[in-house]
């Protein structure tokens, strides 16, 4: 099905205020935004327009009851300057999932894609070339009914924003074993991209910050013995020759970065396993010189190597990132696929079609910022 989404094009571009060999990460966003509105069951009103502050009622759902979710993806450019974007129907079923937990309504996958394709064609100029950055893509859905009774809204915005990212973190990273707070449990909402999830991290995150960690590892609620994602990402680690990640099991996001390696992994023949990971056999691995290395998988961090992880009062270094290390080689793939210098064997590649947008008629007056 082909969805009518209307564009509504900015009069002036911000393009040429951005330093693209300096693009800290979530701090710049490109000219437009696509908007839909859930109401009376079904999803209208599709616009892409220009970015804009949105105004909104003080009861809003999503502020008191954290009924939010978002997505994170990113569009790259081949060296021949075709736009793609990676497994996008990966992204809408996940998304679908949180939506689900959440008791919020699903996008039809087909509007998904088209609204990528229509505003990454639009803002194609604001995709980076330079080496580790994209233009990341993150759309999100909250409730909007203004009301304080605790139920699941009746409306609902899905909004796409985009902007030019560098690489998440910048060098590699210090993880903190935590043994008090919890990030998930099973039944809970783990495995959804649920807003909530990241504002219960932040406190952990803010003691961890204080002595020293970059982010934390969290573990299992009952035991804090399993080893189960580092927040913004996915966790890896190589031991006595093998890749090993943790099980999802419900309490882990499935990330889509994790599911790429883990297939990269098969084909190139690499001996992995997904699992529950005890912190005794990392440990004990670490003791005995088999913890090869160790690294973070997501969207936004793609590789990030791990340098140490602490566990109590014991600290683990862990060793470099290689030239022809697992990580590096899993890194160089990912990054080959999305700039079209390693042919897409996997079928993960989405082309965009980058012939002109059409634009909806000039005269017509649209900034629309209540929710409808
Ligand atoms: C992503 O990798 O896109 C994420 O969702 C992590 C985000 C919290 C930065």
């Amino acid at each position: 099905m082909k969805y009518n989404i209307r564009v509504y094009q900015a009069k002036k571009s911000n393009l040429s205020k951005v330093d693209f060999n300096n693009i800290p990460f979530g701090q710049t966003y490109s000219d437009h935004m696509f908007v839909a509105d859930y109401k009376d069951g079904q999803w209208q009103n599709l616009q892409i327009r220009p970015l804009s502050h949105l105004s909104f009622h003080p009861g809003l759902m999503a502020l008191h009851y954290g009924q939010s979710f978002f997505e994170g993806m990113k569009a790259s450019k081949t060296n021949a300057g075709v736009p793609m974007l990676m497994r996008p129907e990966m992204h809408a079923q996940r998304m679908n999932h949180s939506a689900e937990r959440l008791c919020m309504p699903a996008i039809p996958e087909a509007l998904f894609v088209q609204a990528l394709e229509k505003l990454v064609a639009l803002d194609k100029n604001w995709i980076p070339q330079t080496p580790g950055a994209a233009l990341y893509l993150r759309p999100f859905m909250f409730a909007t009914d203004e009301t304080l009774g605790v139920r699941p809204s009746n409306t609902y915005k899905f909004i796409i924003l985009t902007g030019p990212v560098g690489p998440y973190y910048a060098k590699p990273v210090k993880l903190w074993v935590e043994q008090k707070y919890v990030r998930a449990v099973a039944g809970g909402t783990g495995e959804a991209k649920a807003a909530g999830n990241y504002a219960g991290s932040l406190y952990p995150m803010k003691l961890a910050a204080e002595r020293g960690y970059d982010q934390i590892i969290w573990t299992d609620a009952f035991e804090h013995k399993y080893l189960h994602e580092a927040g913004t990402m996915n966790l890896f680690f190589v031991m006595d020759g093998k890749v090993i990640t943790p099980s999802t099991d419900g309490e882990i996001l499935k990330g889509i970065t994790r599911d790429c390696f883990l297939k990269i992994l098969k084909a190139k023949g690499i001996p992995h396993e997904v699992r529950p990971i005890h912190i005794d056999e990392l440990v004990q691995s670490y003791k005995n010189g088999k913890l090869e290395a160790a690294f973070g998988a997501g969207t936004a961090a793609v590789v990030s190597p791990v340098c140490e992880i602490t566990y109590g009062d014991f600290k683990m270094t862990v060793p470099e990132m290689k030239p022809n290390s697992i990580p590096a080689l899993l890194k160089a793939e990912i990054e080959g696929l999305r700039n079209g210098t390693i042919p897409d064997t996997y079928g993960w590649m989405h082309p965009i079609e980058t012939a002109a947008v059409v634009t909806a008629p000039k005269k017509k007056k649209v900034l629309v910022l209540e929710p409808a």
